[in-house]
């Protein structure tokens, strides 16, 4: 019998879109990597997704996806547990997404907030595609193939999650019924602020990477922003509006947030000092993931034997979906 023949599905996705930070880290992949004890994970590299707004700059794509299995699997995916596999090698994707794309009303999608709030957001790049309108059909698609149970996406992911079961639900009373509804799973982590106080993003090159080597980490922490207040060392701070207090409570022991939060107060510890623990302490918990990078890339045929071990298990599943809904639709 397989090991998840009677378990619960998970699927979830990420985009290529660069390097993986520390709020990528700790709102998705921790809570993966939890997901992967208890249930039949699937998980995988959303690489046709990035072209819907990456269309005109695609040269990086196959470097941007392999950095990503690196982080991934680094960061302890297990690919034991949990199929790993990148969403262009199975052309059921882009199969059922025709398909679907039939029943989808274009008013559906022109209402999704994170449509509009995204044209919006990206300036000085022509976003009137039908790609980038159809991004979560590709999306539903992408899900619905798996028949999960659960999906772990973010809150901005719920509209997408919620035009999922609305295209299910579609589809299911138009031909007859293959498409569990797939419930979403929210991560608990609260966000990680930047460097710069703001929260943590790509787009506001405010980061701390996974890939960042030592220094790069501790330098990044030197200069990042501390309560405003402070500006001599006898100046006293308030930790509860500092980020730099918030990785404490990510990345330090409870006696050492406990203390510095009373020595911030009373200025007994300056914010060199006080940034130097929690790079201590950071630098603790990145050191097996870069150890795990360095495994990685030490051996290059290992990311591409997972990813086609994952690929040829997800291409089953896929498959015998796409066949029941050819089915349905008497194709
Ligand atoms: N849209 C998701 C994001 O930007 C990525 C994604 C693509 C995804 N397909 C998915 C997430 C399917 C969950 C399930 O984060
Ligand atoms: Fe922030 Fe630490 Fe400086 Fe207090 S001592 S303001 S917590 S960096």
């Amino acid at each position: 019998m397989p090991p998840h023949a009677h378990t619960s599905r998970v699927l979830s996705g990420m985009q290529p879109s660069g390097l993986l930070h520390l709020g990528n880290w700790l709102g998705a992949l921790e809570n993966w990597k939890a997901l992967q004890e208890q249930y039949d994970c699937f998980f995988f590299v959303a690489d046709w997704h990035a072209l819907s707004t990456n269309y005109e700059n695609t040269s990086r794509i196959k470097e941007f996806n392999r950095e990503l299995l690196i982080d991934w699997l680094a960061a302890g995916i297990d690919p034991n547990r949990a199929t790993v596999f990148i969403q262009s090698r199975i052309p059921e994707h882009a199969m059922l997404h025709l398909l679907l794309s039939m029943i989808v009303p274009i008013p559906w999608l022109e209402r999704n907030p994170t449509y509009k709030e995204k044209r919006e957001e990206i300036k000085g790049r022509d976003l009137s595609t039908y790609g980038f309108l159809g991004y979560p059909v590709l999306q539903a698609a992408d899900i619905l193939l798996y028949k999960p149970d659960y999906v772990p996406v973010g809150k901005d992911q719920l509209p997408h999650l919620e035009l999922t079961r609305e295209i299910a639900r579609r589809f299911n009373s138009l031909y007859r019924p293959v498409f569990p509804e797939p419930k979403e799973h929210l991560t608990k982590f609260p966000k990680v602020l930047g460097t710069d106080g703001r929260k943590m993003s790509k787009s506001y090159g405010n980061t701390i990477n996974l890939s960042d080597a030592e220094p790069v980490v501790r330098q990044k922490l030197k200069t990042m922003v501390t309560d405003p207040a402070r500006v001599k060392r006898t100046d006293k701070g308030n930790p509860d509006i500092c980020p730099v207090y918030d990785f404490h409570k990510i990345f330090s022991s409870p006696q050492t947030i406990e203390q510095v939060g009373r020595d911030c107060r009373t200025a007994a510890i300056g914010c060199i000092d006080c940034k130097k623990l929690v790079a201590d302490g950071m630098v603790g918990r990145l050191a097996p993931i870069w150890e795990g990078r360095a495994r990685l890339t030490a051996t290059p045929g290992r990311v591409e034997e997972i990813v086609t071990e994952g690929s040829r298990r997800a291409s089953e599943v896929a498959h015998r979906t796409l066949e029941e809904v050819t089915d349905a639709m008497k194709l």
